[in-house]
């Protein structure tokens, strides 16, 4: 098992980790992407800011994250963590987590100052996993999601 940045020969079996969950489209299609190959390529390669997407691999992708800058939010000298996944069979062993310090070791190196997330208010594995990070919840976002359940805004400051 390795963490590297995402390649053209990965996006086959990192689009699929999308195909489990359909609030995880959702949450891709917020930030632009559409869960295609060819599309996704394009829109990674014309963000409108810095955007970074490490995976956990072994013959296929167990997992991701997607990082980018978060300026164009008007949040200067901030990153938005816009996804994190794990395939369901391998929760629960460590790589949420090794992913989460490479994004976060990743922001630091660029001089972040302030890593932001949204997470489902629901999602209790997501919210204990970015406050063991040391993540604190700072906004509460009502009806986010199409199934009309809020999400929780967490931030970490370096
Ligand atoms: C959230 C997610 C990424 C965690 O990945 P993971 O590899 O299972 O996480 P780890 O094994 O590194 O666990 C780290 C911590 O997360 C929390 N956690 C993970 N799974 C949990 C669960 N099912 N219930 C409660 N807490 C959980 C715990 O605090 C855990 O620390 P601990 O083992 O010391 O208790 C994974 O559940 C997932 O892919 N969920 C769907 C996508 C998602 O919700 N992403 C987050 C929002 S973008």
């Amino acid at each position: 098992m390795e963490i590297a940045e995402l390649t053209e020969e990965d996006l086959d079996s990192y689009l699929e980790l999308f195909s489990e969950d359909e609030s995880a489209k959702q949450t891709m299609e917020r930030a632009g992407f559409k869960l295609e190959k060819e599309a996704f390529k394009n829109r990674l390669s014309s963000f409108p800011t810095w955007i970074k997407v490490f995976v956990l691999r072994s013959d296929r992708v167990e997992g991701a994250v997607c990082i980018a800058g978060a300026e164009n939010l008007n949040l200067p000298d901030s990153a938005l963590i816009v996804d994190l996944r794990i395939r369901k069979e391998s929760r629960k062993r460590g790589y949420g987590s090794m992913l989460l310090e490479t994004a976060l070791e990743y922001a630091r190196k660029k001089g972040v100052k302030r890593v932001v997330t949204i997470v489902s208010e629901m999602n209790v594995a997501g919210i204990k996993l970015f406050h063991k990070f040391g993540f604190k919840p700072y906004s509460i976002l009502q009806d986010y999601y199409v199934l009309g359940e809020n999400a929780v805004a967490m931030e970490k400051v370096f």
